[in-house]
């Protein structure tokens, strides 16, 4: 739903969010995430496990939003 909202094929339809700028906007939540991530007090194996887990979830989360974005 929130990559569906971006184009014209849900909630207002002269909102059309490029493909570049949901990625770009995707790419600085991940890097925002990791920064917090790294500046936990938890020990650094459990950091590097809690980054590899939410590196696989974005990247879900961002075919997801661009498969809206493809013709079919
Ligand atoms: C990581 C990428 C993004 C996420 C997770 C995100 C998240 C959301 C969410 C949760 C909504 C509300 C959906 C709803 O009402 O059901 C929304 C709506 C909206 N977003 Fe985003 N957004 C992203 C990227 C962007 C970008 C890059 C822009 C503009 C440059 C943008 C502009 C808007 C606008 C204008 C709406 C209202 C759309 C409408 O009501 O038709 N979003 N977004």
């Amino acid at each position: 739903m929130v990559g569906k909202i971006h184009t014209a094929k849900a909630g207002s339809p002269d909102v059309v969010i490029p493909l570049v700028q949901m990625n770009a906007l995707m790419g600085f939540v991940h890097d925002a995430l990791i920064e917090l991530i790294f500046s936990l007090p938890a020990p650094e194996c459990r950091r590097v496990a809690l980054a590899r887990a939410f590196t696989k979830l974005l990247w879900i989360q961002g075919d997801l939003i661009s498969r809206h974005y493809t013709p079919n």
